[in-house]
């Protein structure tokens, strides 16, 4: 009995093997054909933070290739990754998990005060899809709005026809407000934000192979060794970034050698059995192919159609109402969250999802859309499948394409806030927020203050040494005053100019904000304790790598 099921398996398995062809890399569109020179600009420019107008995120930040290509952040159990959804109302039903991406900012770089998040980052009203295998789909996001012609974003003529919807793709997180840019930022300013940045200035640890290559030269330079001249505009931007993208594909996943060598072994027996049911239920009939994804639209009811109208608002055809893009499968083992809203954040959920025939009932939802009726065991079968067998464990390794210079946001490069700080009316303590990196000579390092006495005098201190919590000094090595906002909850945001004198580098500074407060013991309430040490754009440790 036990051998005829274990055939059966292994014939099942065989036949759909012979089926699935294996991922090849993805095409190129005409115009932007790949070299090896181009995906490494492309890689410092999506590793690079100084890309977003608080040079704190980068494309890296919310696509972690070690997370699958999304970000580990996203989780329903991180309230700084919720977003209010379609109510704008927080901890309703229809909130959304999404990813952090900067303070609301104006063009002079200070922090705007966000009526939902204060000056804490933003967050997207959907949750990041992966940037790994996402040179496939003819169209990107998951309402298609990102095409294959792609635009010049400044002079508007059509660069290339078709294909290139990686390129499309990229245009839109660098202007966007919630993502890397400040209210009204345009494609000038980011070509100016890299034209003014030393390429990965801010990265922590480089490879060795990144570092000769970047061998001390600008973007300039790189731009020039890369298009031919040295020019530096949007286009080649979103071009290098593609290439680079395009070179992220995962064919060595476990299902990978199965197909290629034409052995099951290379699963387990439980991962087979899941297998089997992926395709008796029919969850091959959507996430199809060896990307697990036919590319379509279709509505699965994870969502009401009023919360996120899906790939409606790109056609305006009524049957595309609350359809989303089809998700490839791969690379899901080490997910927080799923779907496009981020509403479950286990693969069991998920399948529990499928089993009762999807929720929302609505006249879109996909007729395949039933209740399955799967057992405990089944279930737990499905999930094997959809974690270990489909996940190259490069990524998970960081190793060959998938190798990446570190981030400069969670590095110890980042001000720390330390300590207690002086409560004042309310029993509020001053919260700061500062994030922004200490470069050696930055001109524009915001900070802000928040949970203070409205409409006081305040004070933000800077010196070598803690400028402490019994009074307000008399001096310090930047000294600046700023009256909070006349609202229930006083709060401002200032920018200051950091030294530039190289013997400064490697120094630490320390710094609190003051608010006059007559409720504080000594006249004025105070933040806890910021302490940054300031760096050099070249000062990266560089590290051995599987880089190539
Ligand atoms: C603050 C977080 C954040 C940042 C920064 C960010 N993204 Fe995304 N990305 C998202 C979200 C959210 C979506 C989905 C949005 C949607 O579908 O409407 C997305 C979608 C995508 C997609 C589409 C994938 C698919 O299958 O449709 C790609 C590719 C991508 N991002 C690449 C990038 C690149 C390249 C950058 C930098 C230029 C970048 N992202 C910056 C959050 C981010
Ligand atoms: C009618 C087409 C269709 C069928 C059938 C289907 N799916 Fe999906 N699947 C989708 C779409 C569309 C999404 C993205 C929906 C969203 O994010 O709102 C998705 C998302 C997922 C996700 C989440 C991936 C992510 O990145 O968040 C998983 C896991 C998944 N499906 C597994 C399955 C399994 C297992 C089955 C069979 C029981 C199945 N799907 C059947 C269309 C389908």
């Amino acid at each position: 009995m036990y051998r005829v099921i274990f055939f059966g398996l292994i014939l099942t398995s065989f036949i759909s093997m012979a089926q699935m062809p294996s991922l090849s890399p993805p095409v190129d569109p005409p115009g932007n054909a790949s070299t090896p020179e181009k995906v490494k600009l492309g890689k410092i420019l999506y590793w690079d933070e100084q890309l977003s107008a608080t040079k704190t995120v980068a494309c890296a930040s919310c696509h972690i290739l070690s997370s699958g290509g999304v970000d580990p952040r996203s989780s329903v159990s991180n309230p700084l990754s919720t977003n209010a959804g379609f109510d704008g109302i927080m901890n309703t039903a229809d909130d959304i998990t999404g990813s952090m991406g900067v303070p609301e900012s104006g063009a002079d770089g200070n922090y705007i005060y966000n009526p939902l998040h204060g000056y804490n980052s933003r967050v997207t009203g959907r949750r990041a899809p992966s940037s790994i295998n996402a040179g496939y789909a003819p169209e990107l996001f998951f309402d298609g709005r990102a095409g294959g012609q792609f635009y010049d974003p400044i002079t508007n003529d059509l660069v290339l026809i078709s294909g290139a919807a990686l390129e499309s793709q990229v245009l839109a997180p660098p202007t966007n407000p919630v993502e890397m840019g400040h209210n009204s930022r345009n494609w000038n300013d980011v070509v100016n934000s890299v034209k003014t940045s030393t390429p990965l200035a801010l990265s922590p640890l480089v490879s060795d192979q990144m570092s000769q290559w970047i061998n001390s030269q600008n973007y300039f330079q790189l731009f020039k060794k890369v298009f031919g001249t040295n020019e530096i505009t949007a286009p080649k931007i979103a071009m290098a970034i593609a290439a680079y993208e395009r070179s992220l594909y995962s064919n060595q996943a476990p299902i990978d050698a199965m197909i290629e060598n034409q052995d099951p072994s290379f699963l387990t027996l439980q991962e087979r059995a899941g297998f089997q049911l992926f395709q008796s239920q029919g969850c091959n009939t959507c996430h199809s192919s060896a990307l697990f994804s036919n590319t379509e639209f279709q509505n699965i009811g994870v969502s009401p159609n009023a919360e996120d109208s899906g790939r409606f608002a790109v056609t305006g055809i009524e049957a595309d109402r609350g359809k989303f893009k089809t998700t490839s499968l791969r690379n899901l083992q080490y997910r927080t969250s799923f779907m496009h809203n981020g509403r479950f954040s286990t693969l069991e959920e998920v399948v529990d999802f499928y089993d009762r025939g999807g929720d929302y009932a609505n006249p879109n939802l996909d007729t395949r859309m039933q209740p399955l009726f799967l057992s405990a065991t089944q279930k737990s079968n499905l999930v094997a499948f959809l974690g270990r067998p489909l996940t190259d464990p490069r990524v998970t390794n960081e190793t060959g394409p998938f190798a990446h210079p570190s981030l400069y946001a969670g590095s110890s490069r980042e001000p720390q806030i330390t300590g207690a700080g002086v409560a004042g009316t309310s029993a509020k303590i001053p919260q700061v927020t500062a994030i922004e990196p200490p470069l050696l000579g930055n001109q524009n390092f915001t900070v802000a203050v928040e949970n203070a006495l409205s409409d006081a005098n305040s004070f933000f201190v800077v010196d070598l040494a803690d400028p402490g919590t019994t009074a307000l000094p008399a001096t310090g090595l930047n000294y600046a005053t700023k009256q909070l906002s006349n609202t229930t909850d006083g709060h401002a945001s200032l920018s200051i100019a950091l030294p530039s004198d190289t013997a400064m580098i490697g120094t630490t500074l320390y710094a609190r904000w003051y608010v006059e407060d007559a409720a504080a013991p000594n006249g004025y309430a105070i933040s806890p304790l910021i302490e940054f040490t300031l760096f050099a754009a070249s000062d990266y440790v560089y590290v051995d790598s599987f880089e190539d």
